[in-house]
């Protein structure tokens, strides 16, 4: 699992990397565009345009969200990441931390239309996704949405077929997303699957 010093080392190729990956329909990015571009689509045409982004590296969709008039907030512990993003959209406010201990504090008193996390909350135990999800709801204002775009599946039994797929270029330090368990817990939470390994889950308050 990269920590904030690997992502840090892996800022200035990422966007060039995942789109690689992406553009080749392969594991674990296949989907990845499909899946910004209809978050994107979605934030825009919701009432609203308070965004708070959790892990948003190298700023690819909240850039796109801030050039539309939307106010960006976010969190990510990687300083490069930040750097970047910080460049491409100098109003935002952007918050150094890791996720995996909560947000930081001034994250938790504003409210949002739309809090996102695309490809970031797989560095969460399943666990600790709940919790943080749990977290999130609060701070969504009236008509507001989740959306989580990672690698995930609708079945812990379709993940294992997709591991079993990709051998040895699994991740088994990840921990993507077994949508139905979720569910359990948030029971208006929506899965839409994206690729062979990615999908959408939203959930409103
Ligand atoms: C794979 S990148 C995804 C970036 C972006 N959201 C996207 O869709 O391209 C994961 C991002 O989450 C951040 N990240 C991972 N684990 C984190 C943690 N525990 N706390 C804060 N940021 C974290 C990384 O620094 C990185 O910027």
């Amino acid at each position: 699992m990269l920590d904030s010093k690997g992502f840090d080392l892996w800022a200035d190729g990422y966007d060039k990397s995942v789109g690689l990956s992406d553009d080749d329909d392969t594991y674990p990015f296949a989907g990845y565009k499909q899946i910004l571009n209809e978050i994107y689509n979605r934030v825009l045409m919701n009432k609203g345009n308070a965004v708070l982004d959790i892990g948003f590296g190298t700023g690819a969709l909240t850039t796109r969200l801030y050039g539309q008039g939307c106010r960006i907030w976010g969190q990510d512990f990687s300083q490069r990441m930040i750097e970047l993003a910080k460049d491409k959209m100098p109003q935002a406010k952007l918050y150094q931390g890791d996720f995996s201990q909560g947000l930081a504090e001034e994250l938790k008193q504003n409210r949002y239309d739309a809090i996102i996390a695309t490809y970031s909350l797989h560095h969460l135990t399943d666990g600790q996704k709940v919790n943080l999800i749990k977290s999130l709801l609060p701070l969504l204002n009236d008509g507001g949405c989740i959306y989580i775009g990672d690698v995930a599946f609708k079945t812990r039994a379709e993940m294992e077929n997709c591991r079993t797929m990709i051998g040895d270029e699994w991740d088994d330090e990840e921990f993507y997303f077994a949508a139905d368990e979720l569910v359990e817990v948030f029971p208006c939470m929506k899965f839409e699957p994206f690729s062979f390994c990615a999908g959408l889950m939203s959930l409103k308050r």
